[in-house]
């Protein structure tokens, strides 16, 4: 590998910045956390750091969202998976998180806030100015090695994805190196036709992303679910109604030019699901009526899209057909799972929800490759370098030329 990994550092009695990905789906009534699978696996690096002074990192959802939120419940789930006491601070730079990381002792644990509540978390930048924010200043005094491990925001230019990497000897963490492992093998057999199974909620991303899928011969059919579906069927006319989602005329516009360019490559939803006097209805997609809520796909649909994941040479699955964790609407998610999971294809599934799915239907085994992740795993596929993996890499090349 091109990045160095924990096994090349002595990381005892070292402090130690781990930077993990528990961005997790929130309740937006209850604001408590719905799944855990990644601050489960938040937690694969811990083994290799015993010993250390390990101080953990990571957002939660985006300023103005509604599952933007601080840590503590995090440090709640953290506390059970690993049946010890850590210490959650309610600060990332101030004085109070640099007085408890200066007092830190071997084989301690810190979860710092939710980083996004430092402003510059939320802004991209180059590596080298990255590295000159306040948080990596602040803090990279206080950090002997930095591990990263936060795959799912491995697309992220932020702080504390590349700018401590750009200024301490860095690594990579143990899902980072698993996840670009395995990724890098499967992409070197992937063979077509390429059928990307896509949905989510995240469209401005994957409308970037789709179009880079497709000019670099990784989408030869895409097959739409969820919201993006529906920004697809507006743009076609087969929704007349505003969806009421962010940045919708740019959103429609762009999967308007999109089908434009490629028509051949993309299928939307024929019939769909709603709920009605708290029951399932299924119609044709035409005859859904303003305010209503699409929760499902309908059969016709799914028997189309289940033909193209049968004859794909590798499929690649992101994000929930529906409403899966209603029993009413699983129908859409199941079904097309099972088609993922009984294919011949090279299979991939991401993200946070599917990945539950997934485990709820017991097809797990049957999949060549599950990821948490979402936004960046799509853009792995791409071929973009990502850059926390430029900045690994970076990392990697100072170190060994020292
Ligand atoms: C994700 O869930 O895709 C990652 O945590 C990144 O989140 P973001 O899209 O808000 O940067």
């Amino acid at each position: 590998m091109r990045i160095l990994t924990i096994n090349d550092f002595d990381t005892k009695g070292k402090t130690v910045f781990l930077r993990v990905d528990m961005n997790c789906p929130i309740d937006p009534v209850t604001m408590e956390i719905i799944e855990t699978s990644r601050i489960r696996e938040s937690t694969e690096s811990l083994k290799d750091l015993e010993g250390a002074k390990v101080v953990i990192g990571s957002h939660q959802g985006r300023v103005g969202n509604k599952d933007y939120t601080g840590m503590e419940k995090h440090a709640k789930v953290l506390e059970q998976i690993l049946g010890r006491k850590i210490k959650y601070i309610e600060d990332v730079i101030g004085s109070e998180a640099q007085r408890e990381i200066k007092n830190m002792k071997d084989g301690d644990i810190i979860l710092l806030d939710n980083l996004r509540l430092c402003a510059e978390e939320n802004y991209e930048f180059s590596s080298s100015d990255a590295s000159k924010t306040i948080m990596v200043q602040r803090l990279s005094k206080l950090f002997d090695i930095c591990v990263l491990d936060s795959f799912p925001s491995s697309h992220r230019s932020h702080p504390s994805i590349i700018g401590f990497a750009h200024v301490l000897p860095s690594c990579a963490g143990k899902l980072v190196e698993r996840e670009v492992r395995k990724l890098d093998e499967i992409m070197t057999v992937a063979k077509g036709p390429h059928v990307v199974v896509l949905g989510g909620s995240k469209v401005v991303d994957r409308l970037e992303a789709i179009k880079e899928l497709i000019q670099n011969g990784r989408a030869d059919q895409v097959l739409l679910t969820g919201v993006i579906a529906n920004v697809f069927l507006r743009a076609q006319g087969r929704i007349k109604f505003p969806l009421g989602i962010k940045r919708e005329e740019e959103v429609v516009s762009k999967a308007h030019a999109l089908i434009g360019e490629y028509p051949d490559v993309f299928s939307v939803p024929v019939d769909i699901a709603v709920e009605r006097n708290g029951k399932r209805e299924e119609m044709d997609v035409r005859e859904i009526s303003k305010g209503e809520q699409i929760f499902d796909l309908g059969p016709k649909s799914v028997d189309y899209y289940l033909k193209s994941i049968q004859s794909a040479g590798t499929v690649f699955m992101s994000g929930p057909a529906g409403f899966f964790e209603n029993e009413n609407f699983k129908f859409g998610t199941e079904s097309l799972l099972r088609g993922v999971a009984n294919s011949f294809a090279t299979t991939i599934v991401s993200g946070g929800h599917l990945t539950a799915a997934l485990k709820r239907y017991g097809l797990a085994e049957k999949i060549n490759h599950i990821s948490t992740a979402g936004g960046a795993l799509v853009l792995y596929l791409t071929g973009v370098k990502l850059p926390m993996i430029q900045a690994l890499e970076e990392a990697a090349t100072r170190y060994r030329s020292k």
